[in-house]
């Protein structure tokens, strides 16, 4: 839950808080602090030994998963070797014990403390020689890149291997008596968490938020936390990041206290006159005695800004309720409001958010204040008509993104996410499926308030294995706990529509024994959150096989369309499951490389790269011309007309929005995917203009591709394709009409396969019935003469954080874009900022992230700039090239500036 201090309710705070308090320390209500600054880190164990101990013994690796097609067939899991090494999941499990809801299968602590020997757990050890971080801190990304394979779907960066983050943390007299946790919101992955040399507990899954009750293991004045990751080899099909690769919170409480993710809102009657908004809340009593709780709850509307809007527009106060010593008791409540502001997608709708501040008092004293933002809205799939959201069908317009940030690796950064929203939105994307795990809460915050709708996800694997030591190794003992966790995370947030069980999981193909754990899934999702539909993504069970039967909305990935040769199968399913909405939760899985087309071009409209057809194995780059796929996939058009062919269906998440690291099909060597509609850097491919061809149908454009730069092409066939959200174009080369073409039922784009190229100026001029609506030109360049540089945001906040995403272009003396240039490009930088990172979105490129000197590919560079904390003033960014005129600009830092959203 994030704080909102805002500070129309400050004054109330203190007059309720702080004179009525006879021991104000004691009784306080929580502070979660920001814990992210002051950690020690360190790679690798004591004397480098490889595994002194680990969460489990590891099966052997038979087979690399390196090279596996992405949806070749999950397998069953590899016998575990009984191999002698110390192993600390007993005293890991009990963390998870909040999850499980059964008791008598509650994990207890053994005894003694594990026989491991952790120097760098011990409070005595000396880390002044340890790197100093803050958090999130994703220590992969910096490389170097791997030279020699096997590389698997990870990706070219080593993630994996143990390291160690330490930090000491001080107990004040004040803090006697509360309770301290410690939240982590991701680390990647099997953490164990060290209190003065003893394990206090841990999480293994890297993509869940877990909390630590450190309470026990305190002392007052100074305590040692340390923290070890230990992330495995083939444990991934993408680049996962490493580290502490999310914020880390310190949470002191009260004995007395909301347990942790303890308010859930529902809104179960919603209309535009009123709404119910109803909530529970889990009280947990930490002290020796029972203690009489008093639970209020205020709803307050929030402005765009998260800013508490107004008086509280309902208030309500339950019934004194006692918690017994060490034990939990839920609280129920509900409230009706008059004309709620309803929370919706862009763009036909608004995020409208409410904010529920929680009070708990005991003996008239408040000891616990907690704030859940929430909205009010319907989310309804119908078989028929798709989604609905608040009455209105809402057609999915999504993409699919893992949670790396490009060049910024894992480490999550609330700006950079937000960029990546904008650029979303502003090609016409309303949804987002958090593939294939749950993402940083941030950035289901930043969906909230953004008005995206997002699809949650928890697992990539189930009980068999895609790689061999994935998710499937602890999904036995961890999956019922980390579902819960994620829902329980998540379920107050608007933003999300749906919950992801699995996506294409072996148990696709295991019939009614797979289906068995399918319902699992199910029955906990429901448990913890009745009011949303579970899915389970598949590519390969068919729609009469036991698992489409488990799930409540049907999702294809791929077997929409139409998987290789096989049919399309949006009917089969639909047949199958009448009452049940269908969506593709991945389509297309179109590949390209920005900027790189490649001739001939195929007549075809859909096509799987092969060498010479769409992709080129010397250069590893995959052609522009947006027509190819990896070879289950489907070019973007192919993928719209299967969905219009068939209006029933909710619509698709693109898989993907952007280039990740790891997976780079076809080219295994690669660093980064080709499947991005943007590249790894950020920057538009020109498939962008296709999705916003579609889902902008209201605004005027035409893009044209490709670029007219073609000293070697005169006189050569050198087709033109034009995306437009007109329905006819006419297209000229130099003036002279090249002929004028309306869409075809089920086509999408506008192809003039025969020009011959001359140099000069392409123009497009696009019609919508019949009127101009839109036009454009691409004109040849001459040779590269100077750089230009554009701040995606020219004031950035002193945080430390905020970012400026730069965008440098080589251009001939006319300003005209060169697009093949590829000069290296250097950024310098002063005043009160540095430069973070730099990249240009090749898939091929292996020069250092943090490199401030790069190549240019297909004249584009980017550098990612940021204040240094608390230092305000303007920051200096010089660019310069080898014969180029250099660019310059300044950004200016300021603790005025509101960080992003
Ligand atoms: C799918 C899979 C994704 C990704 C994609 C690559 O089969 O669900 O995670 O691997 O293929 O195109």
């Amino acid at each position: 839950m994030r704080h909102i201090l805002a500070p129309a309710l400050l004054p109330a705070l203190l007059l309720v808080t702080v004179p009525a308090l006879a021991q104000p320390d004691r009784l306080a209500p929580r502070q979660r602090l920001d814990f992210n600054d002051g950690w020690r880190f360190h790679l690798g164990d004591p004397g480098n030994n490889s595994a002194p101990y680990l969460y489990d013994v590891l099966p052997k690796i038979e087979q690399s998963a390196d090279g596996k097609v992405a949806d070749a067939m999950p397998e069953a899991a590899a016998r575990v070797d009984g191999a002698k090494v110390a192993v600390l999941k007993p005293w890991i499990l009990p963390s998870g014990n909040a999850f499980i809801k059964e008791p008598a299968r509650r994990h207890s602590r053994p005894a003694q403390d594990p026989a491991v020997d952790a120097p760098y757990a011990q409070a005595g050890f000396d880390d002044r020689a340890w790197r100093a971080v803050r958090l999130p801190h994703d220590w992969a990304i910096e490389g170097p890149f791997l030279t020699s394979g096997p590389y698997g779907g990870m990706g070219r960066l080593k993630t994996w291997g143990p390291a160690w983050y330490r930090k000491t943390l001080a107990v004040a007299a004040a803090d006697r008596g509360k309770s301290v946790f410690l939240d982590v919101d991701g680390a990647m992955a099997y953490a164990s968490v060290w209190v003065n040399g003893r394990l206090a507990g841990g999480w293994p899954y890297g993509y869940n938020g877990f909390r630590i009750d450190l309470t026990p293991w305190l002392r007052s004045g100074a305590n040692q936390l340390a923290i070890r990751l230990d992330n495995t080899p083939e444990s991934a099909r993408w680049y996962p990041g490493a580290g502490l690769y999310r914020n880390v919170w310190l949470t002191k409480t009260a004995p007395l206290h909301v347990g942790h993710w303890g308010v859930r809102i529902a809104t179960p009657e919603v209309s535009r006159a009123k709404a119910r908004v109803a909530w529970q809340v889990t009280l947990d009593n930490a002290g020796s005695t029972a203690a009489d709780a008093d639970v209020g709850t205020e709803l307050f509307a929030l402005d765009a800004q998260g800013r508490i809007d107004g008086a509280a527009v309902a208030r309500a106060t339950s019934p004194r309720t006692t918690v017994a010593a060490g034990a939990s008791a839920t609280i129920a409540g509900d409230a009706v409001l008059a004309n709620p502001r309803l929370w919706g997608p862009r763009p036909t709708q608004t995020p409208h958010r409410y904010l529920a501040v929680t009070t708990v008092r005991q003996n008239g004293q408040v000891v616990d204040r907690y704030e859940t933002p929430f909205g009010i809205r319907t989310v309804r799939f119908d078989a028929q008509l798709g989604l609905l959201v608040n009455g209105e069908r809402v057609p999915i317009r999504g993409v699919n993104n893992h949670h790396d940030l490009g060049a910024l690796g894992a480490a999550f950064n609330r700006r950079a996410a937000e960029r990546q929203l904008e650029l979303l939105q502003e090609m016409g994307a309303n949804a987002l499926r958090v593939s294939h795990n749950p993402p940083d809460p941030q950035l289901l915050d930043l969906a909230d308030r953004m008005g995206v709708l997002v699809m949650d996800e928890v697992f990539d694997s189930w009980q068999r294995k895609k790689t061999p030591l994935d998710f499937h190794l602890i999904f036995p003992d961890w999956h019922e706990q980390d579902l819960r966790a994620m829902i329980r995370r998540d379920r107050n947030h608007p933003s999300i529509i749906m919950w992801g069980a699995g996506n294409e999981v072996g148990e696709q193909y295991t019939g009614e024994e797979g289906a068995t754990i399918g319902r699992e899934l199910v029955r906990i999702a429901h448990e913890e959150d009745p009011t949303r539909p579970v899915t389970t993504a598949m590519n390969w069970a068919k729609a009469d096989m036991p698992l489409p039967g488990t799930i409540d909305v049907i999702s294809l990935n791929y077997q929409g369309s139409g998987i290789r040769t096989l049919p399309g199968q949006f009917p089969a399913f639909h047949a199958a499951h009448p009452g049940k909405a269908i969506l593709h939760t991945e389509s297309a899985s179109a590949l390209s490389s920005r900027g790189e087309y490649q001739f001939p071009v195929p007549g075809v409209t859909s096509a799987a790269v092969r060498p010479g057809a769409g992709g080129d194995p010397a250069t590893r780059q995959v052609s522009a011309y947006e027509l190819f796929a990896a070879d289950f996939g489907s070019s973007a058009d192919r993928a719209f007309a299967a969905l219009d062919q068939h209006p029933y269906t909710a619509g698709e998440f693109v898989w993907t929005g952007f280039d990740y690291l790891g997976e780079p099909t076809p080219y295994y060597e690669a660093r980064s995917s080709y499947s991005g509609i943007l590249d790894l850097a950020g920057f538009k491919k020109d498939r962008y203009y296709l999705y916003q061809s579609r889902w902008r149908p209201e605004l005027p454009m035409a893009h044209i591709l490709p670029h007219w730069t073609w000293p070697e092409r005169v006189g050569q066939v050198t087709p033109v394709h034009v995306f437009t959200s007109g329905d006819e174009a006419e297209l000229f080369v130099n003036g002279k009409s090249q002929g004028r073409q309306k869409k075809a039922p089920y086509a999408y784009r506008l192809r003039w396969d025969y020009v011959n190229y001359e140099p000069g100026e392409l123009t497009v001029v696009a019609y919508k019935d019949g009127k101009e609506w839109a036009r454009s030109s691409v004109r040849t360049a001459g040779d590269a003469s100077a750089l230009q540089a554009n701040a995606d945001r020219s004031s950035i906040a002193a945080d430390g954080r905020d970012l400026s995403f730069i965008t440098v272009r080589i251009v001939d003396k006319d300003g005209i874009d060169v697009p093949r240039a590829k000069q290296r490009v250097r950024f310098t930088v002063e005043g009160p900022g540095e430069l973070v990172a730099t990249d240009n979105g090749d898939p091929t490129s292996f020069e250092s992230f943090q490199s401030p000197e790069r190549a240019a590919f297909n004249g584009l560079v980017l550098g990612i700039v940021r204040g240094r904390p608390g230092a305000s003033g303007s920051i200096r960014v010089r660019v310069d090239a080898e014969g180029l005129r250099p660019a310059m600009l300044t950004v200016s830092a300021s603790a005025d500036t509101p960080a992003s959203r």
